[in-house]
């Protein structure tokens, strides 16, 4: 007799980012010259400021169990951090909590507000994870399809006909991974108009706040008028400290969205170890140069990969306005998995296929320019054009 696990688990796809991963790491332990271009998560080491923080938390006895929704110290340094940066003044006791990753912040989340028979309106192409989240608590994920041609810009109209009467919330996530859209404030006054009109709860992620280029400016979906009350708003420290083994992030919102997500945090993940969240603290506290100096680098590989994409006939490498990815699209019938295939088989490069963002994401496929030094990312491009040039 076989034993089933739940049917909303069964359903689950695996994120196309971490298979994508996994045959880098597995092919690059067969001895193989791999370059990865998959996961977000950067090749960079955590800031060393930040490991003896950690370090030294550990030494001094930071063993033991915590509070459940975070140390003072650290929601007092996201709270000075969020006034700075995001024009928002939180109550710091209340109106954060600490999560293990934003992926299991995110997850709590929707899981919090959302059930079966309920709708979210997802914004694809779409990172990974929120629609997978969405089913494993049982609501239907409904696809806002955003138009590459108008460079996948967010439309009050096209927001509003994708309302229906069991729509509950809105997942948003600006920058957007995987397109580098940076939403405009006319944009985000639309999320804003239709979640009012319409009652919705807004999930806004922010992962990729600091990685924004050009003239383009990150404006905060729950500092609009309005929007506090109705706004999850998720933080991670995965990109810009390279914290993404450390697994730490944190949710921010008024104390009545937090106190559901607290309600089950307490009794599965329980808390963040204290020693992260000092770590976690001295990151926000601590000198920030090397923040500039990795968009920098990311702003200088964008333009020159882009440049050698875009030499490829029937390839569209548009310039990303931040986050840190490119997202080209190719004019062939090779589906986006088997493409990334024989990237790795012919070349050793390995992306993530375009269909993972969501089906609107076919003839995509996604570079992560964080991933490897910048000299392999611009190696990778080679072989990848190369690939391109005999489709
Ligand atoms: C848009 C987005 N949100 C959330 C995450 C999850 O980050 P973490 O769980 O490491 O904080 C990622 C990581 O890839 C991401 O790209």
């Amino acid at each position: 007799m076989s034993i089933e696990p739940a049917s909303r688990v069964t359903r689950v796809q695996p994120p196309a980012t971490l298979a994508a991963g996994e045959k880098a790491r597995q092919q690059a332990r067969l001895g193989k010259d791999i370059i990865d271009l998959s996961q977000s998560s950067p090749h960079h080491i955590t800031p060393d400021h930040i490991i003896r923080a950690g370090v030294s938390a550990l030494e001094s006895g930071l063993t033991n169990i915590s509070s459940s929704s975070g140390i003072p110290e650290f929601k007092q340094a996201l709270a000075a951090k969020l006034n700075a940066y995001n024009n928002l003044d939180i109550d710091a006791d209340a109106e954060v909590i600490v999560t293990p990753g934003s992926k299991m912040g995110l997850y709590e989340s929707i899981n919090a507000f959302v059930g079966q028979g309920d709708d979210v309106l997802i914004i694809e192409p779409t990172w990974v994870s929120f629609r997978q989240q969405v089913e494993l608590s049982e609501g239907n994920a409904i696809t806002v399809a955003l138009s590459e041609e108008e460079e996948y810009m967010i439309t009050y109209d096209q927001l509003k006909s994708s309302v229906t009467d069991q729509s509950k919330m809105i997942v948003i996530n600006n920058p957007n991974n995987p397109t580098g859209r940076v939403y405009t404030r006319q944009e985000l006054e639309d999320v804003a108009r239709v979640c009012q009109e319409h009652n919705l709860l807004a999930l806004c992620d922010e992962t990729y706040e600091y990685f924004i280029y050009d003239s383009n400016a990150h404006i905060t979906l729950a500092s609009l008028p309005g929007m506090w009350n109705r706004t999850l708003t998720s933080y991670t420290f995965t990109k810009a400290y390279a914290m993404a083994g450390w697994r730490l992030g944190c949710i921010v919102g008024p104390s009545e969205l937090i106190n559901p997500l607290l309600s089950m945090h307490e009794h599965t993940a329980s808390f963040v170890s204290p020693f992260i969240q000092i770590a976690g603290a001295q990151a926000l506290q601590g000198p920030q140069d090397h923040i500039p100096i990795w968009r920098d680098e990311c702003d200088m590989l964008r333009l020159e990969v882009a440049r050698m994409l875009n030499s490829v006939s029937g390839v569209t490498c548009p310039l990303p306005q931040g986050a840190t990815f490119m997202f080209p699209r190719y004019d062939s019938p090779i589906s986006s998995a088997a493409l990334s295939e024989l990237f790795v088989e012919e070349e050793g490069v390995v992306v993530t296929p375009g269909v993972g963002f969501g089906l609107s994401g076919e003839n995509h496929f996604r570079i992560a320019l964080m991933r490897s030094p910048a000299d392999r990312v611009l190696e990778g491009a080679q072989r990848i054009v190369r690939v391109l040039e005999g489709l």
